[in-house]
């Protein structure tokens, strides 16, 4: 099997990080392979913001719980009250993913950029998760305050969230693949 598709299905999602930072070579590779991706018309509706600053990720996950708290959906109150509960899974480094609103494919842009940047990571050995906290958080006025100063522009709403990190234990297994979801026509 070549190297590409040997990527693809050896990659899973890790949720335990050691406190080991990843390089800035290998932040820029994955951030490059980021803007890379496909993008609706060519538009690249997207922008990336790294974050490696623990003060920073500890305020943006302070907010994000308390807007949790007063989420009308019980599971995401429930995530707001935990005090163990830190969405980035303590990741030395997460991107944040957000499109431009007027962009027709901004959802869809930032999904294969973020998928670029797991593959691109895990080619590197670096663990990484989808964390979609700030989608549904993003414009909480509070979280809001937090990533305009960290120059998200005010008309971009947020998508996924990379988390990245070496992992601190063995990666798990893949589900077993559902049946019956591709059909060949010939
Ligand atoms: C749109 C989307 C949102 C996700 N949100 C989260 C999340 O908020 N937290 C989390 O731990 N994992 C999240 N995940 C990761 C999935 O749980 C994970 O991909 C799935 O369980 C399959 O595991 P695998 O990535 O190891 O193949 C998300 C994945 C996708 C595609």
């Amino acid at each position: 099997m070549n190297e590409v598709i040997q990527n693809i299905l050896t990659r899973r999602s890790v949720r335990t990080y050691q406190e080991k930072q990843i390089s800035d070579d290998d932040l820029n590779a994955i951030l490059e392979a980021a803007k890379f991706a496909p993008s609706g018309m060519g538009k690249q509706s997207w922008h990336f913001t790294a974050v490696q600053n623990k003060e920073i990720m500890d305020k943006l996950v302070s907010a994000v719980k308390e807007a949790l708290q007063s989420s009308e959906v019980e599971q995401l109150k429930k995530m707001g009250n935990n005090p163990a509960f830190n969405p980035f899974y303590h990741a030395p480094t997460i991107i944040l993913t957000a499109y431009d609103r007027n962009a027709q494919t901004g959802v869809s842009d930032c999904a294969v950029a973020l998928q670029n940047m797991f593959l691109a990571a895990h080619s590197l050995n670096i663990g990484s998760c989808w964390i979609h906290i700030l989608a549904i958080t993003g414009n909480d006025p509070k979280v809001r305050s937090i990533l305009t100063e960290l120059g998200i522009p005010e008309d971009y709403d947020l998508s996924g969230t990379a988390a990245l990190g070496y992992n601190s234990k063995e990666a798990p297994k893949a589900a077993p693949r559902k049946e019956g979801t591709v059909t060949i026509i010939k």
